[in-house]
């Protein structure tokens, strides 16, 4: 048998970068050895976006296109929508009963998401319960893995403690998951800070040739170098951040040109375009094709429907365990 594994990707608008190289490249890996589950969490997307969700179906769509001109392949691992299964829903209810109100207080994204986002009250119930929810989507499938970056460690760890009180008080019922750290470099932003829509430093996976190149072209290089001869400090550079995933076997000589001034920021930024673009070139047409063929809502339905036999054996047993 093989082990199971579920990962869930928020739809905040279409996957850029940073997504593809930390999380959805290496559920493209994992859909060969494991019994998959990957949804789109659009609930917890209303948790910090609940004011304004008239995007939410467009950015839904979106991902799900993303995820499948990634290399997803419904045929070996099962996507869906997490709304579309109410069970998690329910689950997430149970598990509210048993979460003691410190847990979630002390989880350190819930303080830091609050200052980040200062321009949202996110003083809710649903967003302090965001890893509750986060729990009840991970134990519901009972997996044992749960591939995800090092900022969701401590939900993962909450999940396995949500588990342990459950199956103390009810008696044996969840598998207590392990995370599966993806241990990819974090691909900064075009500004250099963490790639992320927020902060509007993005490169997307539809970006047009024009645009990629555009941005490319704003990356911010090591600021110390104002002349092609001053040596530069690849290690501040952005532009060297990139060379590092996508120029892997060139990177040392690349850092020793860099440093000793033989190589100048323009070539080296149109060195690296050219290889960005090659390696997004077959993803954007397999995007097209998807768009052509208009076959979005029929993998997510048929995803729900085969993610909601368990989801729906896992409730029940919860239910049946506590006295329900
Ligand atoms: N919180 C995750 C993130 O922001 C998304 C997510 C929701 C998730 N439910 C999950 C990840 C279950 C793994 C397992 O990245
Ligand atoms: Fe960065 Fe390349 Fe310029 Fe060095 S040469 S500072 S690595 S862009």
């Amino acid at each position: 048998m093989k082990k199971r594994i579920l990962s869930g990707i928020q739809p905040s608008g279409k996957a850029h970068l940073g997504n593809l190289i930390g999380a959805i490249e290496n559920w493209v890996k994992l859909q060969d050895e494991y019994d998959c589950y990957f949804f789109i969490a659009d609930l917890h997307a209303l948790t910090t976006g609940y004011e304004k969700p008239k995007k939410l179906k467009e950015d839904i769509e979106e991902l799900t296109i993303d995820l499948l001109a990634a290399g997803l392949d419904p045929e070996k691992c099962t996507i869906f929508k997490q709304s579309d299964i109410a069970e998690h829903s329910e689950l997430h209810l149970l598990f509210s009963m048993i979460t003691p109100l410190p847990w979630l207080e002390r989880v350190p994204t819930y303080k830091s998401k609050i200052n980040e986002l200062k321009e949202k009250d996110l003083s809710t119930y649903g967003f302090l319960g965001y890893p509750v929810l986060q729990a009840a989507d991970i134990l519901i499938y009972k997996a044992d893995f749960v591939p995800v970056g090092e900022d969701q460690l401590p939900h993962i760890e909450l999940t396995r403690e949500i588990a342990r009180r459950f199956n103390y008080f009810y008696g044996e019922t969840f598998v207590l998951p392990k995370d599966l750290l993806t241990s990819v470099p974090v691909l900064p932003g075009i500004d250099g800070r963490k790639m992320s829509k927020s902060y509007g430093n993005t490169i997307a996976l539809s970006d047009s040739k024009d645009e990629i190149i555009k941005k490319v072209n704003q990356m911010i290089t090591d600021p110390a170098r104002v002349k092609k001869e001053d040596n530069g400090h690849p290690d501040v550079c952005t532009v060297f951040s990139y060379h590092k995933v996508f120029n892997k076997e060139k990177i040392s000589a690349i850092e020793k040109e860099c440093k000793a001034a033989s190589r100048g920021c323009v070539a080296c930024k149109k060195e690296f375009v050219e290889l960005l673009l090659a390696y997004l070139a077959p993803i954007q047409a397999r995007r097209a094709e998807i768009i052509k063929q208009k076959s979005i809502i029929k993998i997510l339905d048929s995803g729900c429907g085969k993610a909601r036999v368990i989801a729906a054996k896992t409730l029940n047993e919860a239910k049946l365990a506590m006295g329900l």
